[in-house]
This record gives structure tokens, C-alpha cells and sequence, in this order.
């Protein structure tokens, strides 16, 4: 069955913007043929984490990574492809960077849980409820590769 377009919302968080590798993290996913199809940085206040970690309301760790999250601004990309959901995730590694593989965003540059360099959406529904949080439709846009055919079989498009 081939695979679905989706889309999938990663957060580079204040320890990506402090040691200056956001670019490098974007390259990773524009190299692996994922793409960019909305981006904003922003400096998260309360009400937005609240919405955004509604899940971990009452976590112990909620509060530090509150905190830890409004150090500096974040950037937010939305990105695009073919189970791209999965994808990115394993890209990003496990949520502790100390169990995270070598390869992975986590495993290259993380040794913390909490301080773990980037966010990215856990499953569709996630998706659409956190791009929906951070952005409007007409902050989403379209387009497609000049080069797609080579990175994508044509009984994969
Ligand atoms: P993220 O992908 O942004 O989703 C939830 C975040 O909570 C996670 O990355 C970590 O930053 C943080 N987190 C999850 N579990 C723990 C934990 N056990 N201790 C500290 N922080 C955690």
C-alpha cells in the first residue's frame, strides 16, 4: 500500500537555538527529501505550552520543561511527506538523548530527557492538533520539488 502525505510539526527548542544547529537540523530533513511548508519562531508563553503539553498536565518534569522551554525562542516547522510522522520521529531518536542512537538528532547532540534538542509530533492526531495551535492555514504553503523524482519512486508519489 504506499505510503500517505502527511504532515508533522517539529519544535527546535531553546538548547537547538543556543548552541546554533538549527540549521544543521533542518539540512537533515531537506537532505532526507522532507519539506518545509511553514516556519515561525516564536518565544512560547504559558498559555501556549499549556495547550501544546496538555497531555503532561500534572507530570512532575512539566514545570522544569515549562521553564526550560521560555529560555529563548523556538522554531517551528511544519514538515512534509510520505510518513513523514514516522519518519521524523526516528530521525529525532527516543525522548533521552543517552538512549538515543548515534545518527539520530537526540544521539548527535543530546544526553538529556527533558533538554532534548527538538520536539516532533507523535502520531496524526497530535499533528493536527499541535500545527493547530501554532499556526493559521494561510501560514502553510504549497509546492513541490523540482527534484521529487529522485528521491521518490514514481509508484510512490
Ligand atoms: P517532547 O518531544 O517535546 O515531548 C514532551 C517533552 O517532555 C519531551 O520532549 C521532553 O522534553 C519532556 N519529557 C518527557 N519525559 C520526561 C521526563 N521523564 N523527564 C523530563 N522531561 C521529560
Amino acid at each position: 500500500m504506499p505510503n500517505t502525505k502527511e504532515k508533522t510539526l517539529i519544535i527546535m527548542k531553546p538548547d537547538a537555538i543556543h548552541r546554533g544547529i538549527v540549521g544543521e537540523i533542518l539540512d537533515r530533513f531537506e537532505q532526507k527529501g522532507i519539506r518545509p511548508v511553514g516556519m515561525k519562531m516564536l518565544k512560547m508563553s504559558d498559555l501556549l505550552l499549556d495547550k501544546h503539553y496538555a497531555q503532561h498536565k500534572g507530570k512532575h518534569f512539566l514545570p522544569h520543561l515549562k521553564k526550560f522551554m521560555k529560555l529563548l525562542p523556538v522554531i517551528l516547522v511544519i514538515l512534509e511527506g510520505l510518513d513523514v510522522i514516522r519518519v521524523v520521529r526516528s530521525m529525532c531518536g527516543p525522548t533521552d538523548g543517552k538512549n538515543a542512537l548515534p545518527g539520530t538528532i537526540r544521539g548527535d547532540y543530546g544526553m538529556s530527557t527533558s533538554a532534548n534538542i527538538i520536539h516532533s509530533s507523535e502520531d496524526l492526531k497530535a499533528a493536527k492538533r499541535e500545527i493547530g495551535i501554532f499556526f493559521n492555514k494561510n501560514e502553510i504553503f504549497s509546492y513541490s520539488r523540482p527534484d521529487i523524482h529522485f528521491y521518490y519512486a514514481e509508484d510512490e508519489l
